[in-house]
């Protein structure tokens, strides 16, 4: 019940209050739960990027359509992607697993020879889509944990990939940008959506049931 509360409570924000800004304490939790989200084969394919630095925020700007909210946001959150799927990388990750679960590497071996198989003959583009998709569940879950603390945010697509890449240096790291999250507090006055309803498709048009 809670969660679906937090849900009607939040809404895309459309202007912040530079001067309010958020905790590192509720930064980190917002980030936790991005951590925790399912990802496909657990994976993990992105990282997430906070950017609480004005200096860095200003540049980033060149790249934002709605330049006002990265501006005056008190944090922006990048998730990027790999830019593919690499045997190294997915090793990287069950040996991490397995270490941690006290488990003899390669315990997974002809798992994980399915994923290089399958992930590693497909382009980088079809890889990134796929990489895509799991940070989504992770953007999802942010925002969630977000409202759940009251604090606003905005998803966002609408920006510039090339310039915050190039901003971030996310080529060297083998990262591409995917979406971003503004996170802050909400300039009231000027947050015109804020009095609008929140609409979505009625249930019984968006859910198909099968009884
Ligand atoms: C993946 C994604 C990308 C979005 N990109 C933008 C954006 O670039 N700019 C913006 O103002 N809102 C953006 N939104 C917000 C949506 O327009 C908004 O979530 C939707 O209209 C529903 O409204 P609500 O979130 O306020 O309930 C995005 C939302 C999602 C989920």
């Amino acid at each position: 019940m809670a969660l679906l509360e937090d849900l009607n409570w939040r809404h895309a924000v459309k202007a912040y209050d530079p001067s309010k800004k958020v905790s590192q304490e509720n930064i980190d939790k917002i980030v936790e739960a991005a951590r925790l989200a399912p990802t496909s084969s657990g994976l993990q394919p992105f990282n997430v990027i906070v950017v609480e630095n004005q200096e860095l925020k200003e540049k980033l700007v060149k790249g934002a359509l709605n330049p006002e909210c990265m501006r005056d946001c008190s944090h922006v959150v990048i998730f990027a992607g790999w830019d593919r799927y690499t045997a190294e990388r997915i090793d990287k990750v069950y040996n991490h697993t397995t270490d941690e679960r006290g488990l003899e590497r390669g315990r997974f071996g002809s798992y994980t020879d399915k994923l290089k198989e399958i992930y590693l003959a497909q382009p980088a583009e079809e890889n990134f889509a796929h990489i895509a998709r799991q940070s989504y569940i992770a953007l999802g879950l942010a925002l969630g944990e977000a409202a759940e603390l009251r604090i606003d945010s905005t998803p966002v697509e609408g920006f510039n990939n090339a310039v915050v890449d190039e901003v971030l240096e996310l080529e060297r790291l083998g990262l591409k940008s995917i979406s971003l999250m503004y996170v802050g507090y909400a300039d009231t006055a000027n947050d015109w959506i804020a009095p609008m309803k929140k609409v979505r498709t009625p249930k019984d048009e968006f859910v198909i049931e099968f009884k």
